[in-house]
């Protein structure tokens, strides 16, 4: 048998015949392995568009005119109108409007052209806010339309603004035609002034009708995937380019027309993917995320900044003797998911509509920081978080690389510090993750565990293809294997936005109306629904099963819905033929269930014209006795899910 270390370049010629069969034992492990109930999540981060002009159903862009130095940046003006900021209604977005409608022929106005358009949906209602007051004697009125594409008006009402004090106002428009690049057009129609702030529009049909929701679809794809854990909000948007930008969860809470808006540190870091209308409203902010985790039965994993903004930017450090501030705000964090509706931030979180506690228990300390100043700075977190909530467990960083000197240093000092769990991020080559499926056999037992937080296979060409999917879930075999150790794991992003995208792959595509799951999706899919609750030990000639004639394997049962479950990965371009003795205890003479197989051409690339190119196909499978003979597809991932 022979490890293939190059299986894309050798599969071509390589071929096993009958005889060769790959002997499998499959045996309870000496010492029980049980794995994490949370094991496989989501990671999300605000890149690509994933949050505003993505899963945060607005579709107003720059909707309180405060992106940093162009307050009016997604909205064109007619007519006469001013970017004021004395005395509006909300005090941390302090620029509002002021149009004036003097007679003119063509009017005053303002058009949003949201995120590369809007997606709106013939016969679908569209809830319309803002905030307004008439300037002078008398009332106001505007007309607000939807504009399509070949600006035609698609939807069409009328507000009056009655008051000189500032106030709320609502309507809603149904479009009568579906369009993908719709804008909104906002005019004052009645002579005189207006001032106008906090423009908003949101599909009425939001995921769980939520008012200041969440989009249905993208929602619903994550609730698919059933994640156990949910990391956010980032990434390298927690840590800022500078200190200032950082992501500060405290700005993410309470009423969303007085979030600050953020700028979003993926707007210029691609020259060649510029994005400089890129900014976080917040209105996705920290009691939303909680709430999504609700949903989706997750474990909410917060991530906070570690007083170090992103060292491959400015490098900007917080002095240790001003981390004070920055100490709080985990520690507040905690008492805003968990504590009683009688403590100061307990009770905003009873404010925002939830006074039962979130139940949070992991925090993340830092994205992806290197250096000496790091551990210090962490340590001090540590310290104050252990002693006022010694359960819940503290997450350090390994760095931004899988391995090295740098890596290498900061486990040493997260053992030393007893974190909980080390978070190690890996975006590698196919190459790299077909051998690195034994990465984890040899990882010391004792100490920290660890949080596989980011890490996706790197083709050539950056696709989502089917072949990254291959390797992903040939490497994931590994971490299945080793569950005692990595507890958690989550692929990244999530989140991209076909027009508005940074970064690929990514594990969810969209555009304004439509979304795709890649074929790296379903890998997580499969691996999250069908993950069990303890290991097996499989050998093949005493051996892991780590790439032996292109074959990976991993064999969990699953204590709850009586299953054993077999994953096995093929990267070989030729059947392999597979025989596995089940030396397990207690199991039935007949052996019944699924097989669910995930196979395609290695190209094969699932987009918005077609979304099914890849996808699981199901079917029965039953064997006898305790040995299961397979001619193991090329090319494919196959979860065999059967009763016991
Ligand atoms: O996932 C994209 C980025 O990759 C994350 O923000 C960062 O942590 C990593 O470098």
């Amino acid at each position: 048998m022979k490890k293939l270390l190059l299986p894309a370049l050798i599969a071509a010629t390589f071929s096993v015949s009958a005889q060769n069969a790959l002997e499998i034992t499959v045996e309870q492990p000496k010492n029980e392995i049980t794995i994490a109930p949370e094991m496989y999540g989501i990671f999300f981060e605000d890149i690509n568009f994933a949050a505003d002009g993505g899963l945060y159903a607005e579709l107003v862009k720059n909707r309180s005119f405060e992106f940093t130095n162009s307050p009016l940046m997604g909205w064109l003006t007619y007519g006469k109108v001013e970017v004021r900021t004395d005395a509006g209604p909300f005090p941390r977005n302090p620029h509002y409007l002021r149009l004036n409608n003097t007679g003119l022929l063509m009017g005053t106005g303002i058009m949003n052209e949201g995120f590369r358009g809007m997606g709106v949906m013939e016969g679908k209602h569209y809830n319309f806010r803002f905030f307004s007051r008439a300037v002078g004697l008398g009332e106001a009125k505007l007309k607000v339309e939807l504009i399509s594409a070949a600006n035609d008006i698609i939807a069409s009402s009328e507000a009056e603004v009655t008051s000189g004090e500032w106030s709320e106002y609502k309507l809603q428009l149904k479009p009568d035609r579906t369009c993908s690049r719709a804008s909104l057009r906002i005019g004052l129609v009645s002579p005189g002034e207006l001032d106008i702030e906090h423009v908003s529009l949101f599909p009425a049909d939001t995921w769980k009708g939520r008012e200041n929701g969440m989009r249905k679809d993208l929602a619903q794809a994550l609730a698919d995937l059933q994640p156990g854990v949910f990391r956010f909000p980032g990434g390298c948007i927690i840590e800022g380019n500078n200190l200032e930008t950082r992501y500060q969860w405290k700005h993410s809470v309470g009423p969303v027309e007085n979030r600050p808006v953020n700028e979003n540190r993926w707007n210029y870091e691609f020259q060649h993917r510029f994005t400089p209308d890129y900014f976080q409203s917040y209105g996705l902010g920290f009691f939303e995320y909680f709430l999504l985790c609700e949903d989706f039965g997750a474990e909410p994993l917060p991530v906070i900044s570690a007083g170090i903004a992103c060292q491959w930017a400015t490098d900007e450090c917080v002095p240790m003797e001003h981390m004070e501030p920055y100490i709080d705000d985990a520690l507040d964090l905690i008492e805003f998911a968990n504590g009683p509706v009688t403590s100061e931030w307990g009770r905003v979180r009873e404010e925002m509509g939830h006074p039962e506690p979130f139940n949070m228990k992991y925090i993340g300390i830092g994205n992806e920081q290197w250096g000496e100043v790091f551990p210090v700075r962490l340590e001090a977190f540590q310290k104050a978080i252990k002693s006022k909530y010694p359960e819940i467990a503290v997450i350090g960083s390994s760095g931004p690389s899988a391995d090295g000197k740098r890596f290498d240093y900061l486990w040493g000092e997260m053992k030393r510090l007893k974190v909980d769990l080390v978070d190690e991020h890996y975006y590698k080559d196919p190459e790299w993750f077909l051998a690195s499926a034994d990465r984890y056999d040899t990882y010391e037992r004792k100490g920290p565990k660890v949080f596989a937080g980011e890490y996706a296979c790197h083709v050539p060409d950056r696709k989502n293809s089917f072949y990254s999917a291959l390797c992903e879930a040939a490497f994931l075999t590994g971490i299945e294997r080793n569950a005692d150790i990595v507890r958690l794991a989550t692929y990244a992003p999530l989140f991209a936005h076909v027009d508005a995208w940074q970064w690929k792959p990514d594990m969810i595509w969209f555009d304004n109306l439509r979304s795709v799951r890649s074929a790296n999706y379903h890998v997580q899919q499969l691996y999250r629904l069908y993950q069990g609750t303890n290991v097996m030990q499989v050998k093949a000639a005493e051996e892991n099963v780590t790439g032996q004639n292109g074959i990976y394997a991993s064999v969990v049962t699953d204590e709850n819905s009586r299953q054993l479950i077999i994953k096995i990965a093929n990267v070989n371009k030729s059947a392999i033929p597979v025989i596995l003795s089940l030396k397990l205890k207690g199991l039935p003479e007949v052996l019944k269930g699924n097989k669910i197989i995930l196979k395609a051409n290695p190209g094969d690339e699932n987009t918005l014209e077609a979304p099914e190119l890849v996808k699981p196909d199901e079917s029965d499978a039953t064997f006898t006795g305790n040995t299961i003979s397979l001619q193991v597809e090329p090319e494919s991932f196959q979860v065999l899910v059967l009763e016991i």
